[in-house]
């Protein structure tokens, strides 16, 4: 039984919309499919502009562009993150204040933030790591105290929530990613911006279309469109919007299965924990779990590494995650000043590991895993 990482689920209806949009004979972007996710969001999550975009790396980019980041300004972001929660203000010539993780889970410390204040801060970029909610309240009182914008980076955190609001929809600006890891993919790549600032809308649909009032055109505002604004070609082929759109459908789906096998590994992992073999995912009370992702965190980088070598040997797939940002070649290149000390960063960037988490994980398969940790640490 040789259980996989990741496996990205097919819902039966992709090839399907893919090959109504083909026969349309209107596959670029902004067509049928890209209106209709757009609406979902907006519709299901109350967010006041959803735009679609090639990736969660392009929602970002047009989130900086659209915060206006010069050269200079700084933004804060958890080290403990993908690259581009950093990269898209970095190359608006940003300037990144990494910041620490909770002690219990890799979000960011919300109590660390105002220390890494000064009057060049722009932004803040809260991330919901696994989907679970970052403390939004205290983070939103802290920018609005300070006059700075709250870009979420809710690349894994679809359908989740934070005091019963749903993530992406709280920040100046949400971004979220469709890559073929996450709860539902765009075909492989796909993202979405959510403008919840109105006065970034019309700004954002600018952006999107290179530059160009193009949108205004086609809503019969202007008689004809030129460029505007700066810009790039953010918004994805109605392919990839097609097959987005087939997993939309499927949500409550998707999201009910990661739930269950989410739930089974809890359940099945939490003696151990209570003996203080690793511990598990922290869903604070204010925050819910969409099921994106289950893993443990080791009490050491030796430990953890035999436990994946352990879990090789018997055919499953487990994976660490992100290494500390602000210890990255690119970083310490770039920085002027002090790198910083960030240990709770880097004990999740040593110790966590991921489980195998897709939808058609089966249960014997989930029962494997657990049997195979169990194993371990009796024979530690
Ligand atoms: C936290 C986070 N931010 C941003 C991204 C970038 O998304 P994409 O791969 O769609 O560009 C990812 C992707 O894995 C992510 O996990």
């Amino acid at each position: 039984m040789n259980i996989s990482f990741n496996r990205s689920f097919l819902t039966g209806k992709e090839a399907h919309y893919i090959y109504e949009a083909v026969y349309a004979h209107k596959l670029c972007g902004n067509g049928d499919f890209t209106k209709k996710c757009q609406q979902f969001f907006e519709e299901k999550y109350g967010f006041k502009k959803a735009v679609m975009t090639t990736s969660g790396t392009d929602a970002l980019e047009m989130a900086a562009i659209l915060c206006d980041v010069k050269p200079g300004d700084e933004v804060i972001v958890p080290s403990y993150t993908f690259v581009s929660s950093a990269l898209a203000f970095v190359r608006q010539g940003a300037r990144i204040i990494f910041a620490d993780s909770c002690e219990n889970n890799p979000n960011i410390d919300p109590d660390k933030i105002e220390a890494l204040i000064t009057d060049k801060t722009k932004v803040i970029v809260p991330v919901h790591y696994a989907g679970v909610a970052c403390d939004m309240d205290k983070i939103m009182e802290i920018a609005n105290r300070h006059n700075i914008l709250v870009v979420e980076d809710a690349a894994q955190a679809i359908d989740s929530y934070y005091k019963g609001k749903p993530l992406g929809g709280i920040g100046h600006l949400g971004c979220f990613s469709f890559h073929e890891t996450k709860n539902v993919t765009a075909g492989g790549e796909g993202g979405l911006l959510v403008v919840n600032d109105e006065r970034f809308i019309r700004r954002a649909e600018i952006i999107w279309e290179k530059g160009t009032n193009r949108a205004e055109f086609f809503r019969g505002m202007v008689n004809k469109y030129g460029w505007v604004d700066t810009g790039s070609s953010f918004l994805p082929s109605e392919i990839n919007s097609a097959f987005l759109w087939a997993q939309l459908e499927c949500l409550d789906t998707i999201q009910t299965r990661r739930k269950a096998i989410w739930n089974m590994y809890f359940e099945g992992l939490k003696e151990l924990a209570a003996k203080g073999c690793f511990i598990l995912p922290d869903i604070p009370e204010y925050a819910t779990n969409n099921g994106h992702m289950f893993y443990i965190v080791c009490r050491s980088l030796v430990e953890r590494t035999r436990l994946i070598g352990l879990l090789k040997e018997n055919e499953i797939y487990a994976a660490f995650h992100y290494l500390s940002l602000h210890l990255s070649d690119y970083y310490r290149e770039h920085h002027v000043g002090e790198i910083p000390n960030l240990p709770n960063c880097d004990r999740f960037a040593d110790c966590l590991v991921r489980l195998p988490m897709y939808f058609e994980l089966k249960e014997e398969e989930v029962l494997k895993v657990i049997e195979c940790i169990k194993s371990y640490y009796q024979i530690l």
